[in-house]
């Protein structure tokens, strides 16, 4: 396949490129440079890259030419146009297995971790409804893992949602008295979208495989940051998404094992594209995208891993150093680099956000943010519904700079002060008291 570039193509990219040459990433361009200038004069600072991240604008570049020149439908067999894209695909479908460790065969391509997860979870349990109809999944899984639980307790499955402990791990005692003898299906996500929780898969993975029960990870958070590998893991099957990893939106894949070999019943019918699993035309720039941002992650997964965890560990000392009782929710060590969930007592989530115009930050997953009720997955690790409030997630990503942490530290500490002086509950505090001391009339 050619990947040329159209002469319109190049020149908005040089354009691009020229105003991006400030870069200080050692191999690319940096797309928030006006940031360095003069922080939150052009845009906010982007501390939210658990909800998505930015495009790589390597990852743009490999994607350009099958939107302007090499757009065939990579189905189409009787063009060089559907070949070119065809040749394209499988080659992402190679980049994405090596960076799991997998046989290119068992990568299929889906629009993101919500599909793959439904696919795979709908699909194991209906493909094993006769013989085996238990599941096993964690209250503090992503919405979109409960929700396929859910769909299928009410078409007569029975589902098991395991508490976690007070840092949002798994119990893996109790995980492993949780399997029944029907049993089909243990589903626990690999990194978290909250609080970047890190699960011991291949502690997980051993107890599935001993126990004969296939082991589906939500991996969308954590590919590509944190190493995984589906052979080491005993992983079954596996959830991606491109848009957490610097890929574009709308594109993920599903990993599902050939041996032994899993078999599942996809509820997408259809042209039964992605052999039968996921019908569909595949979006070939979206996969290419896809495909070179996992190699991207693949080279760069030490470096991004170390930048992460700098400035993750810089934003929490300098909020500590700062302000007084600050929690960290979530377990500290085995945790996403790039992530950092803090409650600030006495200070509302939502105030904080809204005192932080120039920060672009949330109080937890987008899926669940226009909801105002307190994080489900806090109240899971036994937090209350008031501190539960508090919390705010910084996402920090490849492209976050040390001048944008710095300037955060300083922003929320004013805004958390001034916050906490018009509190009446601070007061209490600074006090020794609790709402729980005051005298009602
Ligand atoms: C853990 C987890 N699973 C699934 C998803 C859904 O991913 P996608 O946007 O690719 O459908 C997300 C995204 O927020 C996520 O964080």
């Amino acid at each position: 396949m050619t990947s040329s570039l159209s002469p319109s193509c190049k020149s908005s990219f040089s354009l691009f490129y020229k105003r991006n040459k400030e870069a200080n990433h050692p191999t690319m361009f940096r797309l928030a440079r006006p940031l360095l200038a003069s922080i939150a004069e052009y845009r906010p600072v982007y501390l939210d890259s658990q909800a998505t991240a930015c495009l790589d604008p390597r990852v743009l570049d490999k994607m350009l030419p099958l939107m302007t020149e090499q757009y065939g439908n990579p189905h189409s067999r009787t063009h060089v146009y559907g070949w070119n894209a065809e040749e394209a695909v499988e080659k992402s479908r190679a980049q994405v297995a090596k960076l799991i460790n997998a046989n290119p065969k068992e990568v299929f391509f889906t629009s993101g971790a919500t599909e793959s997860n439904n696919i795979a979870i709908k699909g194991v349990a209906n493909f094993n409804k006769a013989k085996k109809n238990h599941l096993i999944t964690l209250q503090t899984e992503h919405k979109c893992v409960l929700d396929s639980c859910r769909y299928l307790e009410m078409e007569g499955f029975e589902v098991t949602y395991l508490p976690v402990q007070k840092n949002g791990m798994v119990d893996l005692t109790l995980l492993e008295s949780s399997i029944k003898p029907n049993t089909c299906l243990v589903s626990v996500m690999f990194a978290h979208n909250e609080i970047g929780v890190i699960q011991p898969l291949r502690d997980i993975g051993a107890i599935c495989r001993k126990k004969k029960v296939f082991f589906h990870t939500d991996a969308a958070q954590g590919l590509g940051k944190v190493p995984i590998d589906v052979e080491k893991d005993n992983i079954d099957l596996m959830s991606m998404s491109s848009h957490k990893i610097y890929g574009p939106k709308g594109c993920g894949a599903l990993y599902v094992r050939r041996r032994p070999r899993v078999r599942l019943r996809s509820p997408i019918s259809g042209g039964g594209q992605e052999r039968g699993i996921r019908s569909g035309t595949v979006a070939a720039p979206l996969v290419v995208g896809m495909g070179a941002a996992c190699d991207v992650a693949l080279r760069e997964m030490d470096r991004d891993r170390a930048h992460c965890l700098a400035l993750r560990t810089r934003l929490l000392e300098g909020l500590e150093k700062r302000l007084p009782h600050i929690v960290v929710n979530g377990d500290l060590e085995n945790r996403l680099p790039g992530n950092l969930n803090v409650s600030f007592s006495c200070v509302e989530g939502e105030s904080l956000m809204m005192g932080l115009k120039n920060i672009a930050v949330s109080s937890g997953s987008a899926c669940t943010s226009a909801s105002l009720e307190p994080s489900y997955v806090l109240r899971a690790l036994g937090i209350d519904a008031e501190n539960a409030h508090t919390s705010i997630r910084f996402g920090i990503s490849r492209f976050t700079t040390q001048k944008e942490v710095d300037y955060t530290i300083e922003e929320c500490s004013k805004v958390v002060e001034r916050l906490r002086d018009m509190s009446p509950l601070w007061d209490l505090m600074q006090e020794g008291k609790t709402l729980a001391d005051v005298q009602w009339r």
